[in-house]
């Protein structure tokens, strides 16, 4: 595993959204306060899980076609999604916010604010 800085934790405020584009892309969410890190590509379909919508209960709603999935697990809690979203480590150390992924190269990944809209 390869662990990278996504960005402080100042950056990243409950209810906000980044897409970190290493390989495969993962979408980090501060979820009233907790941070959450799942695989970006939504299981059903080609939608980025950065641009969805939390929810109470740390869940995140697709945006292309409305499957809720459990930040926590990753779990499909609804259709049309049936397979769970990939879960990855998240710590914060000295006010940045770290992922563990296994993409070797990703320390050099860039991260996007995803648009990350509360439900
Ligand atoms: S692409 Fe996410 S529910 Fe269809």
């Amino acid at each position: 595993m390869t662990k990278i800085r996504v960005c402080s934790v100042d950056d990243l405020q409950p209810g906000d959204a980044r897409r970190v584009e290493c390989s495969p892309a993962v979408a980090v969410f501060n979820a009233d306060g907790n941070f959450y890190a799942v695989a970006d590509l939504c299981t059903h379909g080609n939608a980025s899980m950065a641009d969805g919508y939390l929810e109470d209960g740390a869940m995140v709603e697709c945006p292309l076609h409305t499957a809720r999935f459990c930040l926590k697990t990753g779990r499909a809690m609804c259709l049309p999604a049936t397979e769970p979203l990939r879960t990855f480590p998240v710590s914060v150390e000295d006010g940045d916010l770290f992922i563990e992924v296994d993409d070797p190269d990703a320390e050099a990944a860039r991260t996007v604010a995803g648009s990350g809209v509360p439900a």
